[in-house]
């Protein structure tokens, strides 16, 4: 019959299915009892998530194993390691599989655009942070992961569709970033009538269908409210930090707090708050009128116990003759500078 020191050393490789260290590494063989007359064997395992799926896969593991080394029986316990270890190998674990989704490039930093009420401009924040961080020298890329409501390709003035090569869509490219969109995959933009479980699905396939290369920034444009797709993002991209869209006014920012709140709830850093539309600034006497209110920016920026990051005014992109490009403010307009001011904070902040 097995001595204790022959079960954990028969124990001792087996792998937590969430962290990816093995029971040695993270002393997650909490007891074992031995009975010899009945080769009876009762373990008690920590892992870093009970009640799982991946815990039935692990105890048929355990279970298999000791029963070819001699246990009649075996009796299987499970507990949630202490926090401590968790917290020592998590960050790992999630990064590798975050470097999995992004074909094995580790060095992708995932920010999720989102708000509580629609209308707000997540889609416009999107699409001019990620413009703002490629004029900063960043290679960046948008996900529309606003499956219905997609707005990203017409926002951008993209035209074209993206390419296949191989087995993999390869992501258009506008000013140099990179953009994958519902849009490109409908046609005529006929509305799109997936329920629930599609849109987790066409989330996964923007990674493991999409070649996105080498990229410092994926931002994904969240449809509004706190629905499925943003639990599938936290699900997917544990490290995702949330930038929270919202307007002056105190009961969008009332709305735009529970979407924050959600993103506390599932540990999520919120980067900070962006108020847009903040002001519009006459152009008869330059006085800034604020015409949607006052206030909203900050007021959700201390629920979230976070910072403004910026403020937008309310005004259209400069109309250029040659490019076209409805939502893309230029480098030198008042809300083209913002945004270079807003990038500038959320580099220094995803990279501290
Ligand atoms: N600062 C601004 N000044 C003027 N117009 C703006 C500004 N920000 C956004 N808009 C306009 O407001 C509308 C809504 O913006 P946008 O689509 O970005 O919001 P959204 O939060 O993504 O909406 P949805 O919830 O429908 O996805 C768009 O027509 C956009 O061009
Ligand atoms: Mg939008």
């Amino acid at each position: 019959m097995l001595t204790k020191e022959e079960v954990v050393q028969l124990l001792n490789p087996v792998q937590d299915p969430f962290l990816h260290k093995t029971l040695e590494e993270t002393d997650g063989i909490r007891d074992i009892t031995i009975k010899e007359d009945k080769k009876h064997i009762s373990v008690k395992i920590g892992i870093s998530k009970t009640n799982t799926g991946e815990q039935m896969q692990m105890q048929q593991e355990i279970v298999g194993i000791l029963k070819k080394n001699g246990a009649n029986t075996v009796g299987l316990r499970f507990e949630q390691l202490p926090e401590d270890i968790i917290r020592k190998f998590q960050p790992a674990a999630e990064k590798e599989k975050e470097a999995k989704l992004m074909g094995g490039n580790a060095n992708t930093k995932f920010i999720a655009v989102a708000s509580g009420k629609g209308g707000v401009g997540k889609s416009t924040v999107t699409v001019n942070l990620a413009m703002a961080l490629m004029r900063l020298g960043k290679k960046v890329g948008i996900i529309d992961a606003d499956i219905y409501g997609f707005s990203v390709p017409d926002m951008m003035g993209i035209e074209n569709r993206p390419q296949v090569r191989g087995k993999k869509i390869i992501p258009v490219e506008r000013f140099g970033v990179k953009v994958i969109s519902m849009g490109f995959f409908v046609e005529d933009n006929s509305p799109i009538i997936w329920r629930g479980p599609m849109l987790g699905k066409m989330l996964n396939s923007f990674f493991s269908e999409v070649e996105w290369g080498e990229l410092d920034y994926l931002l994904l444009d969240l449809p509004p409210g706190t629905g499925d797709i943003a639990m599938d993002v936290h699900e997917l991209l544990p490290t995702c930090k949330e930038v929270i869209v919202t307007t002056p006014h105190p009961t969008a920012a009332f709305v735009a707090a529970r979407a924050g709140q959600m993103a506390l709830k599932t540990d999520h850093e919120i980067l900070g708050v962006i108020e847009n539309m903040s002001y519009f600034v006459s152009k008869k006497t330059g006085e800034k009128e604020h015409v949607f209110g006052q206030g909203g920016g900050e007021k959700l920026a201390e629920a979230l116990q976070t910072k403004v990051l910026g403020n937008l005014e309310l005004q259209q992109p400069y109309m250029e003759e040659d490019v076209f490009a409805p939502s893309v403010y230029q480098e030198d307009h008042p809300n083209g500078k913002e945004y270079h001011k807003i990038a500038a904070k959320v580099i220094a902040k995803m990279e501290e």
